[in-house]
């Protein structure tokens, strides 16, 4: 994080990297224009010289099964441990796989990334615990190791965290825009909503809940995790406080304090340098800077709304298992469908319910509509759906989509899931012309334009820019999973042709512009690619 610098008119900067970082056909957003492999940044970030301790790898001690989690059953709350700690960290940021081909290898973990560049990293702030020492550490996925980058001077330090931990997110701008440039900053946002995701639904299954911490400044979060001392990184690429996500076995403590955790600590290590240099995006700086949270935003009331239960699946894989054989699909067979109730239930998991998460953590009303590009599901036209998973956004939904659209309630759901049919039609050709050409947007069952409330919400609050990608990445994690359990696959979709979308939709203004794209198919695996166990280096 760079010194303060203040931006004269933040919204204004905000919406000027949007449009810029817009794809269009005839001109993809400002990149690199070819990959400089000399200068692959590491995808591990290490400090050097803090003390590291190695986790043990226990996720296979969990037996709740995915089915269970994903309707909201929890068991006992695990008592707080740094073994307990060990596994989530395994499932939600920890390596799930190497994979081989050619000369090349690559790991792929439980959170996935954009290109697989990977910029989220991930901080446990916790008192002193069981095996663990009270302090800031850093988890450090290649070898499953915590570093302690911070130990408090104080033996009471951490004490109002009563009985549960911090786990703050990160970003390293450089990984990702060493490959996609100006549009670099909305992928890291996604992946931390993923991230997120992939947090909430771990801790689920150790039975914690997560609240994120709205109300934590950027700059203090930055000060708590050491990311704004700037002669520890004077080698190395910063990293941007992304987010706070309290996990315990009950609500956060209601004066939970960034300052006062922030308070006495002592930081060691340095920050490894990821890539020989850096490309500056000037563009990225600025929407970083326009895009600060201030400290102290009032923290909305959490989500109230509670639909009926979520539709049952049948599948006893075990959540530990199903969240790390998670996969994207590289290509999509063309001819997979699924049945009309497996959709239904698909994207029922996609509304919010008080104790199920990863939704639980997510202290907004929704602002994100999935738009559906439906294919192949049986006993459902092909055609244009939408998913209103917010009543109140219909009518202004229906004003800012100015062609003529159907708005015609799919009778055949259950009736507490507001899916609305648009029109009919085979969609195939539209989802991969707007996915920048890709097969995989027309080769699956379905494919989604996450769309978002925009204008409005960033309106004094242009922060929330980034609140708003992440709920698209929740969203996008949610799929992934339920495809996993359904027998199918999905794949996240950051590049798309923006404004295509909004102009076949009938948008003239930015009050919605759809900020993810996503797709679910049966997959077509690559024989060619070998798959190797995560942590088999550690033996
Ligand atoms: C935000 C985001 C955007 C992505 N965009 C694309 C895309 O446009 N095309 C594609 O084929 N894959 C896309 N992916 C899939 C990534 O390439 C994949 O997650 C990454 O290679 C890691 O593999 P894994 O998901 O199997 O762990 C995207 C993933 C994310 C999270």
């Amino acid at each position: 994080m760079t010194a303060n610098h203040t931006v004269s008119d933040p919204l204004a900067a905000v919406i000027a990297y949007h449009q810029a970082s817009k794809h269009r056909p005839d001109r993809y957003a400002p990149g690199p224009g070819g990959l400089d492999w000399t200068n692959q940044p590491d995808p591990f970030r290490r400090y050097v010289g803090a003390p590291r301790v190695e986790l043990p790898l226990r996720a296979d001690t969990l037996t709740l099964a995915f089915a269970a989690l994903r309707q909201g059953q929890r068991p006992a709350p695990h008592p707080l441990t740094r073994d307990a700690l060990a596994i989530l960290l395994e499932l939600a940021l920890g390596l799930s796989a190497w994979k081989q081909q050619g000369g090349s290898r690559w790991a792929l973990r439980c959170n996935p990334s954009s290109g697989n560049l990977h910029p989220t990293e991930g901080y446990l702030i916790c008192p002193a615990l069981p095996d663990l020492a009270a302090g800031v550490h850093h988890y450090h996925s290649h070898d499953h190791a915590l570093e302690r980058r911070a130990a408090p001077d104080s033996i009471t330090w951490g004490s109002e965290l009563q009985g549960g931990v911090v786990l703050a997110l990160s970003s390293v701008h450089w990984r990702e825009a060493w490959k996609y440039g100006l549009r670099a900053y909305r992928y890291c946002q996604h992946d931390c909503g993923h991230a997120i995701a992939a947090v909430a639904y771990a801790a689920a299954a150790l039975g914690w809940q997560v609240r994120l911490l709205s109300h934590w400044g950027d700059e203090e979060l930055a000060a708590l995790l050491g990311l704004d001392r700037m002669a520890d990184f004077a080698a190395a690429e910063l990293e941007y406080p992304d987010v706070a996500l309290w996990v315990g076995s009950a609500a956060p403590p209601t004066e939970l304090s960034v300052q006062a955790l922030s308070a006495s600590l002592r930081f060691v290590g340095q920050p490894n340098r990821l890539s020989p240099s850096q490309v500056a995006w000037p563009g990225m700086d600025e929407v970083e800077h326009a895009a600060r949270r201030p400290p102290e935003v009032v923290p909305p009331a959490f989500q109230t709304l509670d639909p009926s239960p979520l539709t049952a699946v049948d599948n006893p894989t075990a959540a530990a298992t199903l969240i790390r054989q998670r996969r994207s699909a590289v290509a999509f067979d063309g001819v997979t469908s699924m049945s009309a109730e497996r959709w239904f239930g698909l994207l029922d998991a996609l509304l919010p319910r008080p104790k199920v998460p990863p939704l639980d953590a997510w202290p907004w009303s929704p602002r994100v509509h999935p738009l559906l590009f439906a294919h192949r599901i049986d006993g459902v036209s092909p055609g244009l759906y939408l998913l209103l998973r917010q009543a109140e956004a219909l009518p202004r939904l229906r004003q800012a989509l100015q062609n003529e659209w159907d708005w015609a309630r799919v009778e055949q759901a259950p009736a507490h899931l507001p899916l609305y049919r648009l029109t009919p039609g085979d969609a195939r050709n539209a989802a991969r012309m707007v996915s920048c050409h890709q097969d995989i947007a027309a080769d699956s069952c379905f494919a989604v334009g996450f769309l978002t409330e925009f204008a409005a919400p960033l309106q004094g609050a242009p922060w929330r820019y980034r609140e708003l990608f992440w709920e698209t990445g929740l969203l996008g994690q949610i799929l992934y999973l339920e495809a996993e359990a359904a027998g199918l696959r999905g794949t996240g979709i950051g590049c798309f042709f923006d404004d295509v979308l909004h102009q076949w939709l009938g948008l003239k203004d930015l009050s919605w512009q759809s900020l993810y794209h996503f797709t679910v198919g049966g997959p077509i695996e690559d024989p060619r690619m070998q798959s190797l166990p995560p942590y088999a280096h550690r033996r």
